[in-house]
């Protein structure tokens, strides 16, 4: 029998590529059992079956099936069949040892508090990261998955200044670096023979990459017509490529947006892309539009420059070391700052210590020694 039983929950898109580097630096310690279990927050094909495949990542062992809903419907569901999960396990006389979640949402928090009701550790993954606004849906549920964390695998040094702030002990503070940026080298030469590129008529180097979701960018009309309105302008000068999440979607119909939109001839719209397909396209952009939290991480580790839609961050690190820039909301600062990437002014970045593509490991290595201390 394993000396430590281990349950990963993933929910969202952007924990898959956080989960597997992890999983896999987990299969060199024999005595560790994991059992993945996914909380069916997303469960689109091109949110989420796509990565299990080009991640190579093993299926779930347990599927919550907790689907969309309002933010209290998710949590609830994935803490209903959660907590079930564990008590059957308890009941069968295999309890878990610790539970493993990664980054921020909903799913991540929902089974955090699962796990600590039940007095099962938790270890997380991408912990101390903090935007210091608690409007963010993340925000809160960083908070929370901390406060019940007693293993906190950090990324960036900001995340350590925080925990400690928050009076976390520092025998539970491991700064082991940026998991997700394993996948991203692991996976970049695969990502290169893409043909994606070519399918949308682009040269490398030659193209922005929009994506946008964020309920404050996206849930009104009067935030997003205007953004929207200059990168349709940018695009006359830099073809755009803009794969359009699900939510975002729905909103550029509802507010009647599609038609102009589609005017654009420099503007092109695609569904959501799997892994290779996106990182072929990132990796190899001009610049990129982003409110995503992952991509500020991804386009600083590949010094492409980020033009981040947000107001604030919870990692300074990629403004202060990397490429990004805050724009907010405000599409006067996207626009000059376009400008700035195009007439060649914008700054250089460089990568931060500890995105070395070692994070996994790092992490694992703490997993296990916990195991034995
Ligand atoms: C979630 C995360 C966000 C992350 C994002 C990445 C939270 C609070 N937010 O936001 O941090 O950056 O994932 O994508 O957890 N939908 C589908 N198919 C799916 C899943 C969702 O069509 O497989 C649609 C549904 O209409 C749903 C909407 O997208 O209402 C939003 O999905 P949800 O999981 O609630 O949040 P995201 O906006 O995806």
């Amino acid at each position: 029998m394993a000396d430590l039983r281990l349950a990963c929950v993933v929910g969202a898109r952007p924990n898959f590529m956080k989960m597997a580097p992890l999983l896999e630096a987990l299969r060199a310690y024999p005595c560790v059992e994991v059992v993945l279990v996914h909380t069916g927050q997303h469960y689109d094909e091109n949110l989420s079956d796509v990565f299990f495949d080009e991640l190579g990542m093993k299926r779930p062992d347990v599927h919550l099936e907790a689907g969309s809903g309002s933010h209290g419907q998710q949590a609830a569901r994935v803490l209903e069949r959660f907590e079930a999960v564990l008590e059957e396990a308890i009941a069968a006389g295999r309890r878990f040892d610790r539970v493993v979640v990664v980054g921020d949402v909903n799913s991540t928090m929902a089974a955090a508090l699962a796990a600590a009701k039940l007095q099962i550790p938790v270890a997380h993954v991408e912990a101390g990261l903090r935007s210091f606004d608690r409007s963010m849906p993340e925000e809160i549920n960083r908070i929370v998955t901390d406060t019940l964390a007693d293993l906190l695998l950090v990324s960036e040094p900001s995340g350590m200044v925080n925990l400690r702030r928050e009076g976390h002990p520092p025998e539970q503070l491991h700064l082991v670096g940026n998991v997700m940026i394993d996948t991203l080298r692991r996976l970049l030469p695969q990502a290169r023979r893409s043909t994606i590129l070519d399918a949308c008529g682009l040269r490398p180097g030659g193209y922005g990459v929009i994506t946008l979701h964020r309920p404050g960018n996206v849930d009104q009309a009067a935030a997003l017509a205007p953004i929207l309105g200059v990168l349709a302008d940018a695009s006359r000068r830099l073809p755009l490529v803009f794969p359009v999440h699900p939510r975002t979607a729905q909103r550029i119909k509802q507010f009647g947006l599609a038609e102009e939109l589609g005017r654009a001839a420099g503007l092109v719209q695609l569904p959501p892309l799997g892994y290779l397909d996106f990182l072929a396209l990132t990796s190899q952009a001009r610049l990129i539009v982003t409110d995503s939290g992952g991509l500020q991480e991804e386009s600083t580790a590949l010094a492409v420059p980020c033009l981040t839609m947000r107001p604030n961050t919870e990692r300074p690190i990629t403004v202060e070391q990397g490429t990004s820039t805050l724009v907010g909301s405000d599409p006067l600062m996207l626009r000059g700052a376009i400008e700035e990437v195009l007439d060649g002014r914008y700054k250089q970045g460089r990568c931060p210590e500890l995105w070395d593509g070692r994070a996994a490991p790092r992490i694992a290595e703490v997993l296990a020694t916990s195991a034995a201390a």
